[in-house]
């Protein structure tokens, strides 16, 4: 029988990183029939395999990481446990894990009798990891489980700081002219307080530029959809960027990355199938963000003012710790839960709803999202137009590609701090829900869009997807680096004459 191929995953120690890395994973061993060896630090192996099926050939394997080396608590191997500030020095410690990767690639090759595993696929915050994979002749690549334009723009950003020199509010990336200009208030608050000798802009200056070794990138986004970043990347790095997307797990796969639903999907369901057609507003701010007090007060108001129906997904508001218990009568207005209970009117789920079973029933007309881009990735899959909020990192310039490239998304506020008055709220939810010839445009725009997913994706006899022509051109690179690689290795064991 022929060996299995072997791909080596190692994603970044939070959800957010490791959640596309699973869900690759699984796609890549389903569709390819290759062994994964999944690596990450002791007690997210341990979470992933208390939530994996028993009889997953996905192979977990530890790499060893003590928190307590780093003037870290104990323990601490997720961001998801960390208060801001000590995230950075959270990032900071994975450098740390450069010699113990080394070490068990070199292990798993003598296990293997020699037999290289086609590739090592890593994080973006994982640059450093180049060097290992060629030191053995094993192909590298990147995952970027963000999208192309979010992802260049994020780039681009960190690398220029362009906002440093800048004397307006606006500036254009000096590397990416492509993008459109960018507004200050597009910025993640942590670039914009950043001056460059920061220690999360000192990380990413030295991750980023470690890109342009590797052997290519991964992006979990669909061609048609998301052109100008994927070029900027081609022209930055000049290596192949193959467009994958979208992997996403399903919902029995999410219990498998740590998250516990706030609902099951039953109830849920079932008040979704009470209400019409395109008609229910669902609203999740993703696991890592939330809104201010006042923003959520406007923002409860404009629902109760609009008279749409909805689901909304709350967590207690900045400043409060983001896993505690959710107090509507203190942070929403008064008498607003029973109102919306007696009224039918909305769902507040506590902490995470099943989105995918959410977005995929027909009852749902808009999402009013953060745009991680996950959430993005499950709304555009099932048809829903979005209302966007961008709150940090590369949600920002995801608004910017679905509003003016996409056409699929309206903005009703930019990011965890500013000032939203509730009218203005009603007014992006009515254009949007209501039958007015942008909310149409907006549908029409969508369904398309699904259907360009549907299409990226599909592998039939006579039809393959561009999504799925990428991976096999990225399998056919990973083999033929192997290839040069037995051919040099034969040739320094037996010289040719
Ligand atoms: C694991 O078991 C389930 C249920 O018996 C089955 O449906 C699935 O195909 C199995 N998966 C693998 C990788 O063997
Ligand atoms: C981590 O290091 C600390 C301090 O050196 C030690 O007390 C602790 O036992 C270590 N933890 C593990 C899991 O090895
Ligand atoms: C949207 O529909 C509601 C209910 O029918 C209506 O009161 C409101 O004026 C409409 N708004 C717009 C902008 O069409």
């Amino acid at each position: 029988m022929e060996k299995k191929e072997n791909i080596v995953m190692f994603p970044f120690m939070a959800q957010g990183h490791i959640i596309p890395f699973l869900a690759l994973a699984l796609e890549i061993q389903k569709k390819r029939g290759c062994t994964i060896t999944f690596v990450n630090t002791p007690l997210n192996i341990k979470k992933l395999r208390s939530s994996l099926p028993p009889n997953t050939s996905i192979r977990l394997v530890e790499i060893p990481f003590n928190s307590s080396d780093h003037g870290l608590p104990p323990n601490t191997e997720n961001t998801n446990a960390l208060p801001y500030p000590l995230i950075f020095r959270f990032i900071e410690a994975s450098l740390s894990l450069k010699l113990p990767f080394r070490k068990l690639i070199s292990e798993l090759i003598a296990e293997q009798n020699g037999h290289l595993p086609l590739c090592l696929v890593v994080d973006m915050f994982f640059g450093w990891s180049v060097e290992i994979a060629h030191e053995f002749g094993v192909s590298h690549a990147i995952f970027v489980g963000g999208g192309g334009f979010g992802m260049a723009c994020y780039y681009s950003l960190w690398t220029n700081m362009p906002h440093l020199g800048a004397d307006s509010d606006e500036f254009t990336l000096p590397d990416f002219p492509e993008a459109s200009k960018i507004h200050v208030t597009q910025l993640p608050e942590n670039l914009r307080l950043a001056d460059g000798n920061d220690p999360f802009a000192v990380f990413l200056k030295k991750v980023f530029p470690e890109w342009l070794n590797s052997d290519g990138l991964l992006v979990n986004t669909v061609g048609e959809l998301d052109k100008i970043g994927l070029m900027y990347f081609r022209r930055k790095i000049g290596r192949p960027v193959w467009p994958v997307g979208p992997v996403l797990l399903s919902m029995e796969n999410h219990a498998g990355a740590g998250k516990v639903p706030g609902i099951t999907p039953d109830p849920c369901n079932k008040w979704l199938d009470s209400k019409p057609l395109n008609s229910v507003l669902y609203i999740c701010f993703g696991s890592q963000n939330t809104i201010s007090e006042s923003q959520m007060m406007q923002l409860a108001t404009a629902l109760e003012v609009s008279g749409k129906y909805f689901i909304w997904v709350v967590r207690p508001p900045t400043g409060f710790d983001i896993n505690s218990e959710f107090k509507a009568e203190e942070w929403l207005p008064q008498g607003f839960e029973q109102r919306i209970q007696d009224q039918k009117r909305g769902l507040l789920v506590h902490k995470w709803a099943p989105q995918v079973e959410i977005l995929s029933h027909k009852s749902i007309s808009a999402f009013l999202s953060h745009c991680g881009w996950n959430s993005v990735l499950e709304a555009l899959s099932h048809g829903v137009p979005i209302i966007g909020w961008p709150m940090a990192a590369d949600q920002f310039s995801n608004v910017v590609l679905l509003e003016k490239e996409v056409g699929v998304c309206v903005e009703v506020a930019r990011g965890p701090r500013c000032e939203v008055k509730h009218e203005d709220i009603v007014k992006k939810i009515e254009l949007v829900m209501n039958d007015t010839e942008k909310g149409k445009e907006m549908r029409r725009k969508a369904h398309e869009v699904r259907d360009i997913i549907k299409d990226a994706i599909r592998d039939e006899e006579g039809f393959k997807g561009s999504s799925m022509k990428a991976m096999d051109e990225f399998f056919s690179a990973a083999l033929s680096r192997r290839e040069k690689t037995k051919l040099e290795q034969e040739n320094k064991i037996m010289p040719l004459t």
